[in-house]
């Protein structure tokens, strides 16, 4: 079977280019990689993954003799007729999605009826159609394109591809929609067939809805603190509406990462340039923005001005198994603590190495117990499983103060308040804590 599966090129190796390439060999494509950075291509060839994703290193191993990486676009050419396009996408200044390396990959593709790009980027809205305007007018009108939109989350890529929730291929009706379906068919997965610009839309539209679901459960989470009700109880209850659904209803310290931050301001901004004022999206922003300040505030609440204070960070990543610091909660903590005179003493078992390129300034502690050390405050801020299962006797001996504050609303309370340490979570209000201080009357 695997010598009859389609071979393909990728084109930009990372998180999304690599999971794509190596779950295509996993099906048993030959793939063709390509990257304008050589040390990276090098490194792909010598077996070395540049980046932390679970099971990616062993799928590629495993896979090996499919995977082809070069600098040279002409091979991928050469072997494969659909181009799967994974090249960065990032915000530019005025929150615009920086389209540059995507015009560079149309800029080099050659007048062909036999090939399609297959865009596997986050793009606006538009762009497929402008895509194929710019192929018209540099007479490679028989290029054909197709939208193919990826959802995978980091730390569970790999699953996520191999287990898709759903397929969209947007497309123009001619043979590459047809050959990118084939792929995908071993996923068993629901397919999405549409046109392009509505197969764009459906990724921003998914990742603004996800970001909203966040930031609407973080403003309940606020009220939940200011009336004494528990925002974990109330998710629980609300979540079990199968029309709300459990999912993306853990308030915490605002979202993070590239995906959420970049796309629901490129959608915002989508808008916007087409004419169209979306209000909803500005909120979700905007409470995203505060939820990451609001622990300054606990902080002070506990301790007073927070010169001179030692506080500790468990994580730094924007989320658990993942080495990826962009859009992190931690970068705005961090300094706004900074700026308020505290000293600021951070652990993160993976992130490290990229959270140093961004904050030079940061004291990196060797381990979370060196990171907690002499400290006034501990804030969980990225809730991988060895802080959850800290020795929070070893941790409350080892602070100078009390106070631990549960950004992800992670931990064992009971367990912390067991040794002696006041917990705080995100919207933990009790039913104690009602009958001590009752709703306020609505006015
Ligand atoms: C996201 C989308 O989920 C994925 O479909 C898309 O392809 C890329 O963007 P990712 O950025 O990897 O994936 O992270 P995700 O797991 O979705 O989490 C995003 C952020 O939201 C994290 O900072 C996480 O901590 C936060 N989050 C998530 C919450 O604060 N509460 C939740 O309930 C869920």
């Amino acid at each position: 079977m695997s010598t009859e599966r389609q071979p393909i090129g990728v084109i930009g190796t990372g998180y999304v280019g690599l999971v794509t390439a190596a779950g295509f060999a996993e099906l048993g494509s030959e793939v063709w990689c390509v990257d304008i950075d050589a040390a990276k291509i090098e490194r792909l060839r010598r077996g070395e993954v540049p980046i932390y994703e679970p099971g990616l290193e062993e799928l590629l191993a495993k896979n090996r003799d499919r995977l082809h990486f070069s600098t040279d676009l002409s091979k991928a050419l050469e072997h494969a007729r659909l181009l799967f396009v994974a090249v960065g996408t990032p915000p530019t200044h005025s929150g615009d999605a920086d389209l540059s390396a995507v015009h560079e990959v149309v800029a080099a593709m050659p007048a062909s009826a036999e090939h399609a790009l297959v865009m596997k980027s986050t793009v606006p809205c538009g762009t497929g159609s402008s895509i194929k305007r710019i192929f018209r007018d540099q007479g490679k009108s028989g290029f054909s394109y197709v939208s193919c939109p990826e959802f995978l989350k980091e730390g569970s890529a790999v699953k996520d591809f191999l287990h898709p929730d759903r397929v969209v291929i947007g497309d123009d009706g001619d043979w590459a929609g047809e050959a990118v379906a084939g792929l995908y068919e071993p996923f068993g997965a629901p397919l999405v067939r549409t046109d392009i610009a509505s197969a764009e839309m459906i990724k921003l539209a998914a990742n603004a809805f996800l970001a909203t679901k966040i930031s609407f459960i973080n403003e309940i989470a606020n009220v939940c603190e200011e009336v004494g009700a528990d925002v974990v109880e109330v998710a629980l209850g609300m979540g079990l509406d199968a029309r709300i659904g459990p999912k993306f209803l853990q308030a915490g310290l605002g979202y993070g990462g590239s995906c959420f931050t970049k796309d629901v301001s490129a959608l915002k901004l989508l808008a916007g340039n087409s004419g169209y004022h979306f209000q909803l999206l500005n909120a979700v922003i905007e409470v995203n923005e505060l939820q990451k300040r609001r622990v300054v505030s606990k902080l002070q609440r506990h301790l007073g001005a927070l010169a001179g204070k030692q506080i500790a960070l468990l994580g730094l990543a924007f989320k658990p198994n993942t080495d990826d610091m962009r859009g992190a909660s931690s970068l705005v903590l961090a300094a706004r603590l900074q700026a308020e005179g505290a000293q600021v003493r951070a652990f993160d078992p993976i992130a490290e190495e990229e959270a140093r390129k961004l904050m030079g300034q940061l004291d990196y502690a060797s381990g979370a117990l060196d990171a907690v050390a002499n400290a006034d405050a501990v804030v969980l801020v990225t809730e991988w499983p060895e802080f959850i299962e800290l020795d929070w006797k070893q941790v409350a001996q080892a602070m100078r103060g009390t106070l631990v504050i549960d950004g992800r609303n992670a931990l064992d309370q009971e367990a912390v308040r067991a040794v002696g340490l006041i917990y705080e979570g995100i919207g933990r209000g009790s039913k104690k804590a009602t009958e001590q201080s009752p709703a306020k009357e609505p006015v």
